[in-house]
């Protein structure tokens, strides 16, 4: 993914060149050593900017979605690989393992001096689901988005679901929305109604079209 007119003002050239070469960096790093985060998070970010799209999300906004729902699982190289490309259900305390990305990943991206303050959030927030998820507390003295940390809830639900795992059957996206907005599963507390109604009518015109895996 090119990054082009993108941005105001108040971002400079060399922050846009320094977050195109980080962002390919990244995904070209996570295609060889996670199984598929590098296809789930251009699928996030192609759901978020979708829905954001519909919401009338300025520019400015819509990029900042766009590049930080790319970026809003690197906490997850903190995870040891063994953990990440575990085909089962995972028990209880290798999932505890697998939520701490939330907070590294703020915390990796806090060391880039080019790094935008949104995209450090999108990473802390992205499970945090009004309090539903986790982590639980937000650290680091930030303020949460809400419509940004919602939208990537979202977003980042769908392209999970139809990550291919081996105790998955293959999953269309139209049987993926209906997992992820079914309120019987607990699974998908603290969703945004709003959100997940807009992404029902991204899904149902044709809006986006989804990376595949293979
Ligand atoms: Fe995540």
């Amino acid at each position: 993914m090119g990054i082009s007119n993108i941005f105001d003002s108040s971002v400079t050239c060399k922050q846009v060149f320094d977050l195109e070469g980080f962002v390919n960096f990244y995904l070209q790093l996570v295609n060889k050593n996670l199984n598929y985060l590098d296809v789930r998070s251009i699928n996030t970010s192609l759901i978020s900017v979708a829905v954001a799209d519909e919401l009338n999300v300025p520019g400015f906004d819509l990029n900042l979605l766009k590049y930080g729902s790319l970026l809003y699982d690197i906490g997850k190289l903190m995870v040891p690989a063994e953990i990440l490309n575990i085909n089962r259900e995972l028990t209880m305390s290798e999932f505890d393992i697998i939520k701490t990305h939330t907070i590294s990943g703020y915390i990796s991206l806090n060391n880039f001096s080019f790094m935008l303050k949104e995209f450090k959030m999108i990473a802390l927030t992205h499970h945090y689901r009004n309090g539903f998820g986790y982590p639980k507390k937000i650290t680091f003295g930030e303020e949460i988005d809400p419509l940004f940390a919602n939208i990537i809830s979202v977003a980042d639900s769908l392209s999970a679901i139809m990550e291919p795992k081996k105790y998955k059957k293959d999953m269309t996206v139209d049987l993926a929305y209906s997992i992820i907005s079914d309120k019987n599963n607990e699974r998908n507390f603290g969703l945004d109604d709003k959100i997940l109604d807009v992404l029902k009518f991204v899904i149902e015109h044709n809006k986006i079209e989804l990376k595949k895996y293979f």
